[in-house]
């Protein structure tokens, strides 16, 4: 039987199929705009995941038997608020987890409200990017919208309801909306009394391997598969990636590096960062993880190659990063382009550059980026470090981890060892897998992962560079703390 897995990504949906032995068939990918109406903001409409789905999913299938297409699983960007009326029309654009307006609203949460009950409710405090605080914004500032709503739903599940017709969640992504009880997986009576919210608008809870319905009739018509291909509950995005490299069980940790970078934390047990540094949330295997995630990963040097050095070449850009120059740098990056959430939770933070002078290099600039989203990943793993969390080892997915060059940076820099995947494909693969669990081809998600996820190689730090670079990353730390206060006053 064949398999969809789909990665709703912030800049496009991509879409893989798989048969049971874990073989990839087919990729394809359909990007769609990401809007930024302010400093800060950052938008997308749903329609145009939808229409990227329903464009991508017959582009997968071509030459290939539909009638053997069992499931779909989607693992999406989490935390967006989806937002739908009566008619099931999308009230405004989505407003997204990278999105910084709601300074105001997190700061109700965290200060008024209190951190202690928020994460007495939710086992999380309130963040830019959490769902929760983008409802009190919409309470604030468009009620009018706010009047009209009936649904409301994270991005992959409006895929998941206009595929299936179902209202559904599945744990690890309500984790993320600040309204759900991670620890008894449940809605937070609580916290929807503090947001206004009617438990009736809120979706149906399932395990992210559970299947939710089947195709409706219309759907399975419009893209020529049969009534019963069944949909998986799916995961966020992290959970699934999670999936996808066989991140589960206890104490197995992941790194993605898309346009966010997360460290990811498989756990058996419930528990709870007592700072809230770390985000609490449920897992998609049945158990649970803690997570760091920082807004700009990726992106920044997305953003450095595209938009200021105008090329896509990237490898040409990183050639002449040699090894004897790694740990050599100069000139530091503060990646913070969209502010940052993990561990500092500043919306004011802002890129910075610092140390050029005048023989500095386009190179140096793009090793600094590359370096400063590694130092930046390694606050969030000395936090981990502080709650006792050991970690030798990690598996690494996401666009970012393509490059050599990255990859041993990031090994160093966190001195640990890299496992890499067979592919980088890590929610699109995950989604699959919890497809095939859902359709009963495999008992569970450990399972699943134990047949089919294959390290292929490893990256192993080197003492000396990783003993440069812990002394890199001792001036590094110290940049923040010295801006902080500048950048609120900027904002
Ligand atoms: C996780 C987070 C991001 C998005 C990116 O908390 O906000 O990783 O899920 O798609």
């Amino acid at each position: 039987m064949l398999y969809i897995g789909i990665d709703l990504g912030t800049s496009a949906a991509k879409l893989l199929m798989m048969d049971e032995s874990g073989q990839i068939l087919n990729i394809v990918s359909r990007e769609y705009p990401l809007e930024f109406p302010h400093p800060g903001w950052s938008q997308q409409r749903p329609e145009d995941w939808l229409d990227a789905v329903m464009d991508g999913i017959p582009a997968l299938l071509e030459g290939f038997d539909r009638s053997q297409v069992a499931g779909i699983g989607v693992g999406g960007q989490m935390h967006g608020l989806v937002v739908l009326d009566a008619e099931d029309n999308v009230i405004r654009p989505a407003i997204l987890w990278n999105d910084g307006r709601t300074a105001k609203e997190v700061d109700y949460l965290n200060n008024i409200v209190g951190k202690d009950r928020l994460s007495q409710y939710t086992a999380n405090i309130a963040f830019a990017g959490f769902t929760a605080p983008k409802l009190l914004w919409m309470k604030a500032n468009e009620p009018e919208n706010l009047a009209k709503i009936r649904k409301i739903m994270l991005p992959k599940d409006y895929i998941n309801y206009k595929l299936s017709g179902v209202h559904c969640t599945d744990v690890s992504d309500a984790s993320g909306m600040l309204l759900f009880d991670v620890e008894h997986k449940c809605w937070s009576k609580e916290m929807l009394d503090i947001c206004g919210v009617d438990e009736s608008q809120m979706a149906q809870i399932f395990e992210s391997y559970e299947p939710v319905g089947t195709l409706l009739p219309e759907m399975a018509k419009k893209l020529g598969l049969p009534e019963t291909v069944v949909i998986a509950a799916g995961a966020g995005d992290n959970a699934a990636a999670a999936v996808g490299t066989g991140t589960v069980g206890d104490g197995a940790c992941n790194l993605s590096l898309g346009t966010s970078g997360t460290l990811f934390i498989s756990s058996e047990r419930f528990g709870v960062d007592p700072q809230n540094a770390l985000h609490s949330f449920a897992h998609a295997d049945g158990h649970y993880h803690l997570m760091a995630c920082m807004l700009s990963a990726a992106s920044c040097n997305k953003w450095l190659m595209e938009d200021i050095f105008r090329t896509g070449d990237y490898n040409a850009e990183q050639a002449p990063i040699t090894r004897d120059r790694l740990g050599n740098n100069h000139v530091f990056f503060l990646p913070y382009l969209m502010g940052e959430r993990s561990p500092i939770n500043d919306t004011n933070a802002r890129g910075t550059f610092l140390g050029m002078t005048m023989d500095t290099r386009r190179a140096d600039l793009t090793q600094a980026v590359l370096e400063g989203v590694a130092f930046a990943i390694r606050d969030s793993l000395e936090v981990a470090k502080k709650l006792g969390i050991h970690i030798e080892r990690s598996k690494i997915c996401g666009g970012g981890a393509k490059s050599p060059l990255w990859r041993e940076i990031f090994a160093n820099v966190l001195n640990i060892r890299l496992d890499i995947p067979e592919t980088e494909q890590g929610p699109g693969m995950g989604g699959a897998m919890l497809a095939m669990v859902a359709c009963g081809a495999y008992s569970s998600v450990e399972e699943v992962c134990a047949r089919l996820v294959h390290v292929v190689d490893t990256v192993e730090p080197d003492p000396e560079l990783a003993a440069r670079y812990e002394a890199r990353y001792q001036q590094f730390r110290k940049i923040y703390p010295a801006c902080k206060s500048l950048f609120s006053e900027l904002a």
